[in-house]
């Protein structure tokens, strides 16, 4: 059988619901600049899209990660691969993350983040797996909450590829 992906949210749906998100955000932080982090690279569509419906002051900076771990499973042991350009000092964090499935990068991300002194961290994903939660991680915004399903596009790969699709769906007929 050919690999298709079928749809799960549309382009609308996702793009409606970032527009919701932006606009929270941009209340819950009236009066301040908020730092964007971008988690490289399935994130990187979602926090350009998010970055364009917050309408305070926004900065933006971005890193990548790699966990160690057998391949299909997360270790949690996460390696920098790619680091911030600025310091976090004072600044009002959000980490945009793509999706949260065991929570175990996550966990560590935010745990060596903390340590870097920002004045507020909270955490913004567009897709949450919470079936799937291995370590507690506490969530501010949540775009869609979806169920155990492997998703690719608006960032998300199966083995790299996938990535452009300008909505999110489910990879079907792979052997
Ligand atoms: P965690 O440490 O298990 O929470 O791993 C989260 C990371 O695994 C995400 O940032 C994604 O890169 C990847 N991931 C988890 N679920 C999916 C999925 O359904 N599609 C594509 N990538 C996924
Ligand atoms: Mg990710």
């Amino acid at each position: 059988m050919a690999e298709t992906v079928k749809v799960l949210l549309s382009e609308e749906e996702v793009a409606k619901r970032i527009e919701e998100l932006g606009r929270r955000i941009s209340e819950d932080y009236a009066g301040k600049q908020v730092h964007l982090i971008c988690v490289l690279k399935g994130g990187v569509f979602f926090m350009c899209e998010l970055a364009k419906k917050i309408s305070i002051p926004v900065s933006m900076d971005f890193m990548s990660v790699s966990s160690y771990g057998d391949g299909t499973a997360s270790s949690g042991v996460v390696k920098i691969a790619k680091d911030l350009d600025e310091t976090l000092e004072g600044k009002d964090v959000l980490v945009v993350e793509d999706i949260i499935d065991s929570g175990r990068t996550l966990y560590y991300l935010l745990d060596i983040l903390a340590k870097r002194h920002p004045n507020s961290m909270k955490l913004c994903t567009l897709l949450d797996k919470p079936e799937r939660r291995v370590r507690d991680v506490t969530v501010d915004y949540v775009g869609f909450e979806i169920p155990d399903e492997f998703v690719v596009g608006y960032g998300l790969d199966y083995a790299q590829k996938y990535r452009n699709l300008p909505y999110i769906g489910v990879v079907e007929g792979v052997e």
